[in-house]
């Protein structure tokens, strides 16, 4: 058997297993999987001794090259998919957006073109819906055919992207007909304007209050109105970024009654809390998003929400903008702060470090919550998200006992800060492969921009 390339002596881990193999890959695939492969067989050999070898990193929650709040995120499809390469993470699905007044299919098509020519890993597209007349339902249908099988809905920021519950529940009834997946912000939009508007009626306006306006509650309660509707409709939910032990509740309760209701968390409610705002100036500008971050308590319940399958994935919500001009953009007034933070690179070393070193979940844990659970319920397995005879060659060559620094002085994100300043991580890639090509290999990006091809993707079929 002709080996394009060997990857030998490494330690295989999947969701399922860890073992001593190697893997020989033909043709982007991979072909054989044996205790040992002769190694004069292949053009190419990488040596894995004393590596794991795990598959891609998947990370469905992004936002690159996206308009919002007055800007446009700092990292576009070629900065961020090679900072997401660097970090392990070998396929992102990111989100078109319709505006107001366009069609689903135009959103999609805008996105293409954004990220052809530009990524360099493998990407795919959840829609997001902000308009849905009856007459055009139908529309959710045929980019569920195009492989666009998830729709995002949102029930905060009011007169931007908020939907009405009517809308949200039309869109989960039709998500039930077509195979699609809803994936939900929730958070109670109508609430938190009315709290930020007398906030700001008091002179409250520093990026601190941006955090104390959108209380836990909210989002919890969100949480459950989103489930209560997608019961309803007869269709799946899965709750994007959350953040709080009140949402986590919500879910735990869902599932243990048997709905299929799944939700990701983010590193950043693993790893920050609100002290991280307490700091001089304008600085906790950096770490406006939403929802926000909350007390330091959280943190403990949602990796035990992790290790427990409560929570299902871990994804970044990497929506980067710079501190300078665009985070200051919210000077005397933290609701004109775009809202996001940088997250593409780190999401795989912060996960491994405190889910896997931190002994609160297994390895394989770890490849379920960053890789193969993400595929399996985005209709990418099993081309993607395990490794397996016949499967993508997205491989990652990972050093667990690596110790880096996360730092904006180091990382390859296009953003002035990282959010993760000064965290020591252990467990690091030592070298990525797409399709069976190397693109990371020991510090250095050696892929091509426009080598990422799109994915279509399956309709939701369960996990
Ligand atoms: O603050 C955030 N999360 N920005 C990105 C948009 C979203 O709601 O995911
Ligand atoms: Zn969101
Ligand atoms: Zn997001």
């Amino acid at each position: 058997m002709q080996f394009d390339m060997l990857i030998q002596g490494g330690t295989v881990v999947t969701a399922a297993d860890t073992y001593a193999a190697d893997i020989g890959i033909s043709g982007g695939r991979i072909t054989a999987i044996a205790q040992q492969l002769p190694r004069e067989t292949a053009r190419q050999v990488l040596s894995a001794q004393g590596l794991y070898v795990m598959p891609g990193g998947i990370d469905v929650h992004t936002h690159l090259d996206m308009p919002f709040g007055g800007t446009t995120s700092a990292d576009d499809f070629e900065s961020g998919t090679i900072a997401a390469a660097f970090g392990g993470t070998t396929t992102l699905i990111d989100f078109a957006i319709q505006y107001k007044g366009q069609t689903l299919r135009t959103a999609f098509d805008t996105w293409m073109k954004k990220a052809e020519r530009k990524a360099v890993i493998d990407y795919a597209f959840h829609c997001i819906i902000t308009d849905l007349p009856d007459a055009r339902l139908d529309d959710m249908d045929a980019l569920v055919r195009e492989g666009v099988s998830s729709f995002k809905l949102f029930m905060a920021y009011p007169g931007v992207f908020m939907l009405e519950d009517a809308l949200i529940f039309k869109a989960m009834s039709q998500a039930a007909r077509n195979g699609a997946l809803i994936c939900m912000h929730a958070e109670n939009g109508g609430a938190i304007d009315v709290i930020v508007q007398r906030a700001l009626a008091e002179g409250k306006t520093a990026p601190k209050y941006h955090a104390l306006t959108r209380p836990t509650t909210a989002e919890a309660e969100a949480t459950g109105r989103s489930i209560a509707l997608a019961e309803m409709a007869g269709a799946p939910v899965y709750i994007v970024h959350l953040s709080c032990n009140e949402a986590l509740e919500k879910v735990r309760e869902a599932r243990d009654r048997g709905l299929p209701v799944y939700a990701e968390t983010c590193p950043q409610y693993l790893f920050l809390s609100l002290e991280n705002m307490d700091v001089p100036g304008f600085e906790a500008a950096k770490y406006v998003f939403t929802p926000p971050l909350r007390e330091k308590w959280h943190q403990e319940k949602l990796w035990a929400g992790l290790a427990a399958d409560h929570l299902q994935a871990v994804s970044t919500d990497h929506c980067p903008f710079c501190y300078k001009e665009q985070k200051e953009m919210g000077k005397g007034d933290f609701t004109k702060i775009p809202n996001g933070g940088p997250g593409i690179e780190h999401r795989l070393s912060l996960v491994f470090t405190g889910g896997v070193h931190g002994k609160r979940f297994s390895l394989n844990r770890f490849v379920e919550l960053v890789s193969t659970t993400p595929a399996k319920l985005f209709g990418l397995y099993p081309r993607k998200g395990t490794i397996a005879v016949g499967t993508d060659a997205d491989l990652i060559l990972f050093d667990p006992n690596k110790e880096e620094t996360i730092s904006a002085k180091t990382h390859h994100m296009k953003v002035d800060y990282s959010m993760f300043e000064g965290i020591r991580v252990k467990g690091v890639p030592r070298q990525v492969l797409l399709g069976g090509r190397l693109v990371i290999d020991k510090g250095k990006f050696v892929g091509k921009p426009g080598q990422g091809q799109f994915l279509k993707r399956q309709p939701y079929s369960g996990l």
